[in-house]
């Protein structure tokens, strides 16, 4: 075989930036030089602060750096438990900190996008007069920065004292605090801010912006330029804060698996085909009665690891493994033997690593983009798919690394359950009690071919849950 320079079947680094004026990033196109700064808005507890981190956590699964500035942490640096008075704009002391405390992030954020790479930053905070928001802008324009400001605006007083129960309460503002006393006081400070909000409208119609009315049931778009902020709306519109979970599993032990070979379409080994009788116990489980739908891959081993689970089904491609090209249907080893180079280059730099007329994990990434948009849509859903997709739909929930997460340990014959919640996503993992071989291999080895967990747990009972959270 005619092997080209690493270079040629290395995805180039995406942050070659020193070189051109446009880039290719993690998006698949090109993205001009725009700096944008989001500019948060709204009152208090309005989940402006669990949208930021979503957002950032979402560009950097696409590899555009992201940075979230929240003005709540600044201010605590100088005011670490306020209580509600300090609030008060007739509070003059509580207004100067509090301004200085806006003057810090946005100085820390103007240094930030210096450096060339830093393309979105966040500035998480209430911004909730029309003067305030004329000084952001201004002092963007001045930097060159572009703003898109996002409100959310909410009016539902049972949602908001639930929010106030379900974070604010164990805000650092209220450390050792009596949480009923905590909540009484958020309260009491929404009610300081109440006076002074003003919600975006016609009078700043020369601003980009993206009002977010009652959770999403009404958004209002303004003046959106370029794609990355079109990008951005689009995502914010398709969140929901629905209570719901998205199970995950690779497919039931295939052939392939048993013999070490890699990409393939084979079908499932008679271990594999256990798993596939034992899932919807499995999931009825963990799911109980909750309605689910199930994708699958268009793959035989992922139909047939869901053909009996009692729900409606859906087949992606894009949930198809990632494809492994000239090296399709060997064994580690052979990879190895046949394509030394190619073998190390790959564990030098596994996520950006492309197989010869196949994918890295940068391109499976950049091909669930859609998967994750429609997950972001939907309510309760089980994915059967495959090690390096599953790795990949991992990290956009648990917000891993692109160092990390092409060797993670995803075991076949695992259902895990991901739960999203305020800030964090929970992680629960049950073993089916069926052996299968282990797929996974470790930094400069071949396949092992150990037992996976379910193997090396004791058998009984049938699934073993392990909670982790992070
Ligand atoms: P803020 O930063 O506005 O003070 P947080 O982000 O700390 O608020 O609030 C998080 C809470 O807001 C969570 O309970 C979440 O379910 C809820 N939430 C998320 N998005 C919205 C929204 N668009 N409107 C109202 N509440 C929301
Ligand atoms: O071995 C199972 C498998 O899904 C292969 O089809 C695929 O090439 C591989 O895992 C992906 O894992 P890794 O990126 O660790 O080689
Ligand atoms: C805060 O101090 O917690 C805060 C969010 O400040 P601001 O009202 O300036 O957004």
């Amino acid at each position: 075989l005619n092997r080209a320079p690493q270079g040629d079947f290395m995805r180039p680094a995406s942050r070659s930036r020193a070189h051109s004026n446009a880039k290719t990033n993690g998006v698949g196109v090109q993205v001009e030089e725009t700096r944008i700064c989001v500019v948060m808005v709204g009152l208090p507890a309005r989940g402006k602060s669990l949208i930021a981190q979503k957002v950032v956590r979402y560009l950097g699964w696409l590899s555009i750096t992201a940075k979230c500035f929240n003005v709540g942490n600044y201010r605590r640096t100088s005011t670490p438990q306020p209580s509600a008075a300090f609030f008060d704009t007739s509070n003059k002391e509580g207004e100067r900190l509090r301004m200085a405390a806006a003057e810090a992030a946005v100085k820390d954020m103007c240094n930030w996008f210096r450096k060339p790479d830093n393309l979105i930053a966040i500035l998480d905070a209430t911004n909730s007069t029309k003067a305030r928001r004329r000084w952001i802008k201004d002092r963007c324009d001045a930097e060159g920065i572009e703003t898109l400001f996002v409100e959310s605006k909410c009016d539902d007083e049972e949602l908001i004292m639930a929010n106030i129960k379900e974070v604010k309460t164990t805000s650092p503002d209220y450390k050792g605090q009596d949480p009923e006393e905590a909540a009484r006081d958020f309260r009491e400070r929404i009610r300081m801010y109440e006076r002074v909000y003003e919600t975006l409208d016609e009078d700043e119609a020369d601003m980009t912006y993206c009002k977010i009315i009652d959770v999403g049931s009404q958004v209002i778009i303004n003046r959106i330029q370029d794609y990355l902020q079109s990008r951005v709306v689009y995502y914010l519109m398709n969140l929901h804060i629905k209570p719901r979970s998205i199970w995950i599993s690779r497919h039931g032990e295939s052939m392939y698996n048993l013999s070490g070979q890699i990409g393939g379409d084979a079908n499932l080994s008679s271990r594999g085909e256990q798993y596939a009788k034992l899932l919807p116990e499995m999931v009825k489980k963990s799911a109980g009665d909750l309605p689910l739908t199930v994708w699958t891959s268009t793959l035989k081993r992922t139909a047939q690891t869901a053909r009996y689970l009692p729900y409606e089904k859906l087949s992606w491609k894009a949930l198809d493994e990632l494809d492994s090209g000239v090296c399709d249907g060997l064994t580690y080893a052979e990879i190895e033997a046949q394509y030394p180079q190619d073998f190390k280059a790959r564990d030098e730099d596994k996520y950006n690593y492309r197989y010869l007329g196949g994918e890295s994990y940068r391109d499976v990434v950049i091909r669930l983009e859609p998967i994750i948009m429609e997950l972001e849509r939907s309510e309760n859903i089980l994915i059967v798919t495959h090690q390096a997709v599953l790795r990949c739909i991992y990290a956009y929930f648990m917000g891993s690394s692109q160092e990390q997460s092409p060797w993670m340990e995803v075991p076949l014959h695992c259902l895990i359950k991901l739960t999203p919640r305020a800030y964090k996503t929970e992680e629960e993992r049950m073993f089916a009690d069926v052996p299968a071989v282990s797929t996974w291999r470790g930094k400069g080895t071949k396949a092992e071919h150990a037992p996976t967990p379910a193997q090396s747990v004791a058998p009984s009972p049938m699934i073993k849950p392990e909670i982790k959270v992070t």
